[in-house]
């Protein structure tokens, strides 16, 4: 990755392309330490900037594990008088490149991978990539196991889709661990009106092998993408 100082602070959100330039003329620019003398200057990947006194290293991509509580919308901006999931990322100097690679709910909670790298989050969410995606299911009316055996084999979501085979194990009468690869609109939920029973509470505790373990409600941490 090699790009422009004023380009990649620009991306940051930090100032525009122009301040940027007269940033550098006023010799509030460093990177690695060394003043930088043009705006136009190359920089590369793990790089430090220095801007204003704030220390910035370079990333292509940069990938981060958000616990999101319940209420807070999945969206750039707030929306219905839920907050944006953005707000969970202040402080966080990348978060202008950031966007959330497979949404949740506004009533479903934990698991959110936010990133800059769109490959990463085509990856998450095509079917063809079979990445498990796994959800803490409480259900309004109990589970049979006829309808633990349909999930299993597909079920017909209200547009006519046929879910791929999910992976279900019971946890108590009403509750279930629903192991889904795919990604469509409100899934789950459809998944269990499908059944004529309804999702009560949701949440997702699982993305491939990233888990929240070590992370409080509100708390987040960048991650490798591997
Ligand atoms: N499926 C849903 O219905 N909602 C979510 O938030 C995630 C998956």
């Amino acid at each position: 990755m090699i790009v422009r100082l004023d380009k990649y602070l620009a991306g940051l959100g930090l100032v525009s392309r122009r301040d940027a330039g007269r940033a550098v003329k006023a010799w509030h620019v460093f990177v690695d330490g060394e003043l930088a003398k043009k705006s136009d200057v190359k920089i590369t990947e793990w790089q430090i900037i220095s801007y204003l006194g704030q220390d910035i290293q370079v990333r292509e991509h940069v990938y981060v594990l958000l616990h999101k509580p319940q209420w807070y919308v999945c969206s750039e901006l707030d929306e219905g008088g839920h907050l944006s999931y953005k707000v969970l990322l202040e402080e966080c100097v990348y978060a202008p490149m950031l966007h959330v690679a497979g949404r949740l709910d506004q009533d479903t909670e934990w698991l959110v991978l936010c990133t800059s790298d769109g490959q990463f989050t085509h990856d998450i969410i095509s079917p063809k990539k079979k990445q498990e995606k796994e959800y803490y299911v409480s259900l309004r009316d109990p589970i049979s196991d006829e309808d633990i055996k349909k999930l299993e084999l597909w079920v017909e979501l209200d547009d006519g889709y046929l879910t791929m085979p999910a992976q279900v194990q019971r946890l108590s009468e009403k509750d279930i661990q629903l192991t889904i690869h795919e990604w469509k609109y409100h899934q789950v939920k459809r998944m269990v009106e499908s059944l004529d029973n309804e999702v009560v509470y949701l949440r997702r505790d699982r993305i491939g092998d990233w888990t929240l373990e070590g992370l409080e409600k509100w708390e987040r941490r960048y991650i490798d993408k591997e």
